[in-house]
């Protein structure tokens, strides 16, 4: 495999919806135009992959996951021409472009589901349709607050139909030939327009054989399927699947290494955040463990929060429960039994805690995800429904409509966050783009760091031999020559530490993000003092990685315009 085909490896995401990011045509809606007009912003934020929320024609019900049309793009955020000029733009940048693949199921008000309600249409299987259900499934529910079984009735079909998520997103059919061709059509007419790959929404069911949708052959055959299509007609493209499933569960979707090629590494957002919240790095050490092993050309994409709830649903009942009173003491903060939908800077409060975050989720195996407006500390809406909460308009400026949007203010898209610490005269791009230890300048240099730094996506990793006890997470990263120590104090009081490594000895070491310098002793020993919530990276022996190693080269090429 060429080093181009696998970019996605050590590639830093930023995960943004277009209509909450920026609004170029007064309507109140962002769009493409909008977007395009700030891809200069993403370049120098540093992100070079950019995940885009689904964008086309959809009944606005599920914020835009119930699709009516899966090859046109919603008229309020422009037209396929405003598509292409933005992909363009973002080529220009060195950015790759992901779409969110929707295809478990569609909208009720797709024209697929319509024609399936009418008794005898060829697309009637397109979706699973019983006269009466045996048993309402109603462990498979995704919504448990929401519904208690998996069948919805249709009068005008006179038959339930099958739905995982709402009862209007019945769900496709997958084990019918045809529904798996559309799937191919859908991802060639935008690999054609230049996507550089997919987050693959609800992997699980698209193969899963406890849902009615049967799959005659192997499922992992059907994923094996996509995957080749998307290798084959999009130049090195990839899949990014959400399959939030338990550990034992999640190496089959790598497959040999020929399914999907990242997964979203929910286990360790949940780890994280029991490690913050215990003050312990214990949680991320276990998950070494529970992680199964990477197969060759597959990847984790680490996050700590993204469009969805803060899941906490492989964590023991005990553990779930006393996170949940840590980070989401409030009723209203809960959300589906499971999580919380609160942003990081809310649920974590203190800034040295959520740069202490920050600098956890870059410093991870795997590649990282940085969901829009993390970088600023941007808050929450919890008087907004559901997962809206963390949804709310990107906060450019002070200026009216946060800089979002020129139009009146009752027509946006969604509310801004005015008042209190998160408000957007408070909290905005422009005036922590001023301010030279804001959290924006904070989160532009942790990125700038982890992009020179192919050690810590591509390389080995083990823990460091420390004597911080265990609220300090002291850990290595090798790649070829290259040597990184990263140093996390997870405790709110300040910790002396000993770090002891052979390669240590006698050698000059660099800390990155204070660009400072240090020196291990003949022991091998480099002694820290990191103050409460503080983090410290360090190169071994040189500033800049080896040349040696040859993964920046990789890198380079990677981000070169194709
Ligand atoms: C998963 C998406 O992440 C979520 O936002 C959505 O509600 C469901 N899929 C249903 O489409």
């Amino acid at each position: 495999m060429e080093a181009n085909d696998t970019w996605y490896d050590n590639c830093v995401s930023y995960q943004l919806d277009v209509a909450t990011f920026h609004d170029s045509n007064g309507d109140g809606v962002g769009d493409f135009r909008g977007l395009t007009a700030r891809l200069d912003y993403l370049r120098e934020l540093g992100v070079n992959s950019l995940l885009l929320m689904p964008f086309h024609p959809s009944s606005e019900r599920d914020d835009g996951y119930d699709v009516i049309d899966h090859y046109a793009v919603d008229p309020r955020l422009g037209t396929l021409g405003d598509f292409s000029e933005f992909i363009d733009e973002a080529k220009a940048r060195g950015m790759r472009v992901m779409l969110d693949l929707v295809v478990n199921h569609t909208s009720d008000q797709h024209p697929w589901f319509q024609a399936s309600r009418k008794p005898g249409s060829p697309f009637r299987d397109y979706y699973v349709w019983v006269d009466e259900p045996d048993d309402p499934h109603a462990d498979q529910v995704v919504f448990p607050d929401r519904y208690d079984s998996v069948w919805s009735y249709d009068a005008q079909a006179k038959g339930y139909y099958f739905h995982r998520f709402h009862d209007f997103e019945p769900a496709l059919n997958h084990g019918h030939p045809r529904v798996r061709r559309e799937v191919m059509q859908i991802l060639s007419f935008w690999l054609a327009l230049g996507v550089d790959g997919f987050r693959v929404d609800a992997a699980p069911f698209l193969i899963w054989p406890k849902g009615p949708a049967q799959h005659s052959e192997d499922p992992h055959a059907y994923l094996r399927q996509i995957r080749r299509h998307v290798a084959r007609y999009g130049r090195g493209a990839m899949l990014v699947g959400e399959a939030n499933v338990a550990p034992a569960q999640l190496g089959s979707f790598f497959g040999a290494g020929d399914e999907l090629n990242q997964l979203f590494n929910f286990l360790g957002a949940e780890r994280i955040f029991q490690a913050l919240a215990l003050e312990d790095a214990t949680p991320l050490h276990a998950l070494r463990a529970l992680l199964p092993s990477l197969p060759p050309g597959t990847q984790w994409m680490n996050f700590l929060r993204h469009h969805d709830e803060l899941s906490l649903i492989w964590l023991d009942q005990a553990s779930r429960e006393t996170l949940l009173d840590t980070w989401a003491p409030h009723p209203n903060m809960r959300i589906y039994g499971r999580g919380t939908r609160r942003r990081l800077a809310p649920l974590l409060g203190d800034p040295a805690r959520i740069r202490l975050a920050l600098s956890l989720l870059f410093s991870r195996s795997g590649a990282p995800m940085l969901y829009y407006g993390d970088e600023l500390g941007m808050g929450d809406a919890l008087e907004l429904p559901d997962r809206l909460a963390v949804r709310t308009p990107m906060q450019w400026s002070a200026a009216a409509n946060a800089g979002f949007s020129a139009a009146p203010k009752a027509q946006l898209i969604r509310p801004l966050i005015e008042d209190g610490a998160y408000g957007y005269a408070k909290v905005n791009v422009t005036s922590q783009w001023l301010k030279a230890d804001s959290q924006l300048n904070y989160t532009r240099r942790l990125i700038e760091i982890r992009r020179a730094c192919p050690e810590l996506g591509l390389g080995r990793h083990e823990p460091l031999e420390c004597d911080g006890g265990p609220s300090v997470l002291a850990e290595s990263y090798y790649l070829d020559e290259g040597h990184v120590l990263c140093v996390h104090n997870l405790s709110k009081d300040a910790r002396r530490v000993t770090l002891r490594h052979d390669k240590l000895a006698k050698r000059e070491c660099y800390e990155l993000l204070a660009r400072r310098k240090g020196r291990g002793d003949a022991k091998g020993q480099l002694i820290l003092q990191l103050p409460g919530y503080g983090c410290c990276w360090w190169r071994v022996g040189s500033i800049f990685a080896p040349a040696e190693s040859g993964a920046s080269v990789a890198n380079a090429i990677a981000e070169a315009p194709s």
